[in-house]
């Protein structure tokens, strides 16, 4: 049964993190485990550190990074671990939701010192929207961090999940003696050290053990003993299907730029993460060993190099085998669709590859037939759920500047949009074109690639709305009559979905009363 097989050693996860918390250090101790890379500083920050003034080589520099850093691939123990970056910035905050669709499980990092932070927050929103499974992973602890037990207050309030230690810190900051794994049941020493791979670490199986005086001295050793007394008592056991089904994240402290604890969190990682799990579509729930291949398109990146319009389409493989140069069905355009160009990512390489299996990710090139959210398979027309748009929160209508570069205009527009950088609602009334974002950066973005990948220019006019609202209802007479009364308001996303822009809050609360039949949706997923 080589499908099972090949299931059963798969892990496909995100890190997630607030900016600066140490997301890409820890993928790059990772990878460094995995033996994928074999010195520190070889990943590059996907960060985009904007200051007053764009750096436009800056955005050119990161979509490349971008590219390079979207899968990284390696074995570890036997295990074929896919790793999918995430931007931190919060402005491409709708890239990494997307992103999140495509992985199994999330590990979550964050600053010991300052706990909980609002980009943690939104992340772990759209964790729960599809139940994801999520370890923490508390780094740092080689600063004068927060105290622990209030850092799992913390996440438990904010985060909405209940956690489990799994791991405890002996001391922190020039304090910071090691970590002791209730998990495990043994103790690691800890030793500054950016370079070294950390060890073994010391078994103990008995608290009572006199080698925890040795190691710790006495007064850490009591307190440590008295620390896993007390989080023995408060928190229940571990149950790894309560990890599973979403309901409690397991907890590890540690030291991403020192190697600390890394090791640790990566060895319970590959034992208690899930393997590629069921995913549903419109239809039906598809199992990933149904022999038969599907996958979906969650990221797509366009005109890498300007002379080729080429694109990279990442596919989730999600059941059976992906064969290079097989015929499979486009189900979106309902055509048949091969592809002979097609990479996987290992550490950080591109590889031609003949075959995928479910968990994987491969970029399939692309001359504009896909799109975010389409799916492949060997011939059912159904559709894999969860790659919804959410609201906006910054609209801008598009001016055209250049009345001799319409049709590149509107060419680039819909390419970018189809990539994902950024929303477009054509208003009904005047088929005014308004473009939404999540922050502030996309509008510089698109307009920068509109000119130099489109040869296109635009201005943008702010707009004062407050959210687009998809609608529906029931009875498609009210709805007709809803869109009727309200046609200024009314305008279609890329899908051609009828969307409601509201200008503010209270008159959104205002017409939502007045039509109680209409429902209204702040995501395209409902
Ligand atoms: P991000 O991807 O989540 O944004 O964070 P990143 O890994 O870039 O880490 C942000 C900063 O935190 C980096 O410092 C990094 O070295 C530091 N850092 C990561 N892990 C630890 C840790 O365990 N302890 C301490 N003390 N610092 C840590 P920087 O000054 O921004 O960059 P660099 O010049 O050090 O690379």
């Amino acid at each position: 049964m080589a499908l099972k097989d090949e299931i059963a050693k798969r892990r496909t996860f995100g890190i997630i993190s607030h900016p600066d918390a140490g997301k890409t250090t820890l993928t790059e101790k990772l990878l460094l485990f995995g033996g994928a890379i074999q010195t520190a500083g070889a990943v590059k920050s996907n960060k985009i550190k904007m200051h007053a003034r764009s750096d436009w080589m800056e955005i050119e520099k990161q979509r490349g990074i971008s590219v390079a850093t979207s899968v990284m691939g390696f074995n570890y123990d036997g295990v074929k671990i896919n790793l999918l970056d995430t931007p931190g910035h919060q402005d491409f905050a709708e890239d990494t939701y997307r992103t999140l669709t495509a992985v199994d499980s999330v590990v979550m990092v964050i600053d010991c010192v300052k706990g909980v932070e609002i980009q943690t927050e939104k992340l772990m929103e759209v964790c729960r929207m599809r139940n994801t499974p999520v370890i923490c992973f508390i780094n740092k602890l080689d600063r004068e961090g927060r105290d622990p037990y209030e850092l799992l207050d913390e996440i438990e309030e904010k985060l909405n999940i209940n956690v489990r230690p799994l791991s405890w810190p002996i001391g922190m900051g020039k304090e910071f003696k090691g970590v002791y794994s209730l998990y495990n049941k043994n103790l690691h020493l800890f030793t500054a050290s950016k370079t070294k791979l950390e060890g073994e670490g010391i078994s103990i199986n008995n608290l009572e053990d006199e080698q925890l005086e040795k190691s710790l001295g006495v007064n850490y050793a009591n307190q440590l003993r008295e620390d896993v007394e007390l989080i023995e008592g408060v928190y229940s056991e571990f149950d790894v299907n309560e990890y599973l089904s979403g309901n409690v994240a397991p907890v590890f402290f540690g030291s991403a730029v020192n190697n600390f604890g890394v090791k640790e969190l990566l060895d319970s990682f590959i034992k208690m993460a899930p393997a590629p799990i069921e995913r549903e579509t419109e239809e039906r729930v598809i199992k990933p060993d149904e022999s038969k291949f599907s996958g979906f398109i969650f990221k797509i990146h366009a005109n890498m190099d300007p002379n080729h319009r080429n694109r990279i389409a990442f596919i989730r493989v999600c059941s059976g085998k992906f064969e290079r140069g097989k015929t499979y069905h486009h189900v979106r355009a309902d055509k048949k669709i091969r592809f002979s160009n097609v990479t996987a990512f290992m550490a950080q390489e591109k590889e031609l590859v003949d075959e995928a299996w479910p968990g994987d990710i491969v970029g399939l090139y692309d001359t504009g037939n896909l799109k975010i959210g389409d799916t492949l398979t060997e011939g059912e027309k159904t559709v894999y759920k969860g790659i919804p748009s959410f609201s906006p929160e910054i609209f801008k209508e598009v001016i055209n500047k250049d009345a001799m570069k319409t049709k590149q205009l509107e060419k680039g527009l819909s390419q970018l949009m189809e990539e994902g950088v950024a929303q477009l609602f054509t208003y009904e009334m005047g088929a005014r074109k308004v473009v939404g974002t999540v922050g502030a950066l996309q509008f510089e973005v698109i307009q920068h690639r509109l000119k130099h990948e489109y040869g296109a220019s635009c201005d943008f006019m702010s707009m004062n709305l407050y959210k687009a609202c998809w609608i529906s209802s029931k009875d498609k007479k009210k709805l007709d009559e809803f869109v009727k009364s309200k046609y200024r308001h009314i305008a279609q996303d890329k899908d051609g979905k009828l969307v409601f822009m509201a200008e503010s809050k209270s008159w959104l609360t205002m017409v939502q009363d007045n039509f109680p039949e209409i429902d209204f949706h702040f995501t395209s997923e409902f």
